[in-house]
């Protein structure tokens, strides 16, 4: 028949993204507890995600399958269309270019910058020495691109929380990943800093990055997110374009009153 094949190349099919990382029916327990749920989600390319839901929701534990920290009971993933395993940290960096940002962010306070952004992954000349110049180099562009005001030899334990976020998200550019994780970013730095985590979100994005964000204060989510995802008891309950919505709809959705089907 020739109607689908002329659909299937109109305009608006073709414009429409693929996704970048898709996930079906993922599940993870924890002995009696089902942390996540039959969880399914697409993620696209140059999105913010905002996750969003009550403590203990399965936030984290999402974040954490897609790091390949845990492995889900069952459930499959896709990348860019083709199934993939997550089977450890190494390969979702690697293979399928996710980055987490970590809450503790992992940096050493005592070296510099340019030290940090490429800690475990240095570039070696004659796979031997420290290419200190490339590092300089690298780390420069990677800061630039984020408008930051901080230099390589900066020494990262005399940063403020907001520019030490800001350095371990330059990992993610530095080695070109494609979506980044971040699990509560803004909780454990000033409130004046905030400002500074979320532009560097947007900044992101700008450069064609996906970010997905957790947390537990909706302004924010609210200010950067293109969908948010509400979980409740380790399900999505909903999926929402950022579109009109106030901080009293994501509450609602976020606790028990939001629906009568749970
Ligand atoms: N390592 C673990 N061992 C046992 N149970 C766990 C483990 N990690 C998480 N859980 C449980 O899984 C559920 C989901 O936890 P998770 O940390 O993913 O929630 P969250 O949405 O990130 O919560 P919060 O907003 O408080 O960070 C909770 O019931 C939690 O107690
Ligand atoms: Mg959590």
């Amino acid at each position: 028949m020739h109607v689908p094949e002329v659909q299937a190349h109109a305009p608006e099919t073709v414009s429409r993204q693929e996704p970048l990382l898709s996930v079906r029916h993922v599940v993870k327990t924890f002995g009696p507890v089902r942390a996540v749920d039959d969880v399914s989600l697409d993620i696209f390319p140059q999105e913010v995600v905002g996750l969003i839901g009550d403590n203990g929701a399965g936030k984290s534990t999402f974040l954490s399958l897609l790091t390949g920290y845990y492995r889900p009971d069952s459930g499959q993933f896709m990348y860019k269309g083709r199934p993939v395993t997550i089977t450890s940290p190494r390969e979702s960096r690697h293979n399928l270019r996710i980055e987490m940002i970590y809450q503790n962010l992992r940096l050493a306070p005592d070296l510099k910058v340019s030290d940090n952004l490429f800690l475990g992954e240095e570039p070696r000349t004659f796979g031997l020495f420290l290419d200190k110049k490339q590092m300089q180099q690298s780390s420069a562009d990677a800061l630039r691109k984020l408008q930051l005001k901080i230099t390589p030899k900066d020494v990262v334990g005399k940063l403020s929380g907001g520019e030490q976020q800001a350095v371990a998200i330059g990992r993610a550019l530095l080695f070109d990943r494609d979506i980044i994780l971040m699990d509560e970013p803004t909780a454990a730095i000033s409130v004046s800093k905030v400002q500074d985590v979320l532009n560097t979100i947007r900044s992101l994005k700008e450069h064609g990055k996906t970010v997905i964000l957790v947390s537990h204060r909706l302004e924010d989510i609210l200010e950067v997110s293109d969908r948010i995802v509400v979980f409740f008891h380790g399900r999505i309950r909903d999926v929402l374009k950022n579109e009109r919505l106030q901080i009293s709809d994501l509450i609602h959705l976020m606790f028990d009153s939001g629906q009568q089907d749970v």
